[in-house]
């Protein structure tokens, strides 16, 4: 029960669960490891993924966006091609399956309907259903065929925070039990880059009045914002985008860097907001690109970029992590320039207008 939890000397959940995530990540390592030290999971459900010629992961808001990160995940570490669906367009509108397709829900809490909708449906087709959620015994959890927990702790504000973080480490964890399982070899050591990313959320964490001074900065009077990123830092700029909408009513959008001169950046004027990700190196120089390209129509700039990537006009530089994993911390710098903006309005951060934690309608 939501009374039940305290917010201790934090002013708001959300601020607090922010800062639970580096507590949160090295809970869940520690769960999913065996005495040997290694990552491992129930080996009905890696059975089960390995029997499947494809995955669908189906999820809403916050929980699609970790699922679009999975995706990278499974297909780049396991090699099983996978498909993400929005799970209340999915619901009315299935594509064609696969011979044997596994469904995996992400749900923080286990209660959302539309994507419970398609779980009923694809249980009457007889397919297999694996749900990962933070909430034990679930309707999601209950009615799937497989749960994987994300030991997240309770997760209060509506804007999702932790359980983000958490869902991506259990997607990649998955991934890599299962690539093992095929005898795929993984040039890294999962436990250990995961324990990096723990510290770093940790530094990041503690960063929390330079991050207040760029909210400031960049999102105290606009009315519109932009997310640009390319690769896996486009999801993220999904994921940016809507935390700002919904606790600071900012208007903002994620877009693909290379996408904004298909159209976009007609909105781009002086003054506007753009927050640019700069994690993959593959990428940087590209994305520098489509930075220049919004700069000369008059934006303002914040850039974030890893360590090791950045330059001298970025604005915040996160710290190095294994390129695949940056998701899990660059996002914390776009939970807090949100809150921090929400703030800043006299929004309701932990309830904002027109939301629900969990949506049970469809
Ligand atoms: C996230 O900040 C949102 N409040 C919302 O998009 C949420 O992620 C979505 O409703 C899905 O909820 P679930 O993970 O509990 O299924």
């Amino acid at each position: 029960d939501a009374s039940d939890i305290e917010k201790g000397t934090y002013p708001h959940y959300m601020l607090k669960e922010i800062d639970e995530q580096p507590l949160v990540m090295r809970r869940i390592i520690q769960t999913y490891q065996n005495e040997q030290g290694e990552l491992t999971i129930d080996s009905e459900i890696i059975n089960a993924l390995n029997a499947a010629d494809r995955l669908y992961i189906i999820a809403a808001g916050t929980s699609y966006h970790a699922g679009l990160v999975g995706k990278q995940f499974i297909e780049k570490m396991a090699k099983i091609p996978v498909e993400v669906h929005i799970s209340s367009e999915f619901g009315y509108n299935m594509p064609l399956l696969s011979e044997k397709p596994l469904f995996i829900f992400i749900s923080q809490s286990g209660e959302t309907a539309d994507s419970r909708a398609v779980l009923v449906n694809v249980k009457e087709m007889g397919y297999p259903a694996l749900t990962i959620t933070n909430v034990p015994g679930s309707t999601l959890s209950r009615e799937a065929d497989y749960t994987l927990l994300l030991h997240a702790g309770p997760e209060i504000a509506v804007a999702s925070t932790k359980a983000y973080t958490a869902q991506l480490a259990v997607l990649v964890i998955l991934a890599e039990v299962v690539a093992k399982s095929r005898n795929l070899t993984i040039d890294f050591d999962l436990v250990k880059e995961l324990g990096i990313v723990a510290n770093a959320m940790e530094v990041l964490c503690d960063s929390k009045e330079l991050i207040e001074q760029i909210s400031r900065e960049f999102l105290s009077v606009t009315r519109n914002a932009f997310f640009i990123g390319r690769g896996i830092d486009f999801y993220v700029g999904l994921e940016g985008a809507l935390k700002l909408k919904e606790i600071s009513y900012i208007q903002a959008e994620g877009f693909a860097g290379g996408e904004l001169k298909h159209g976009t950046i007609a909105l781009i004027e002086d003054g506007t907001p753009v927050i640019a990700l700069a994690t993959q190196e593959s990428v940087n120089m590209n994305l520098r690109g489509n930075v220049k390209e919004v700069v000369a129509r008059g934006a303002n700039p914040c850039i974030i970029s890893m360590k090791g990537l950045n330059r001298d006009e970025d604005s915040f530089v996160i710290p190095e992590v294994n390129e695949l994993l940056t998701p899990l911390i660059s996002v914390i710098p776009m939970q807090l320039l949100s809150y921090y903006a929400a703030l800043h309005r006299d929004c309701d951060v932990d309830k904002p207008r027109n939301l629900a934690k969990s949506v049970t309608v469809e």
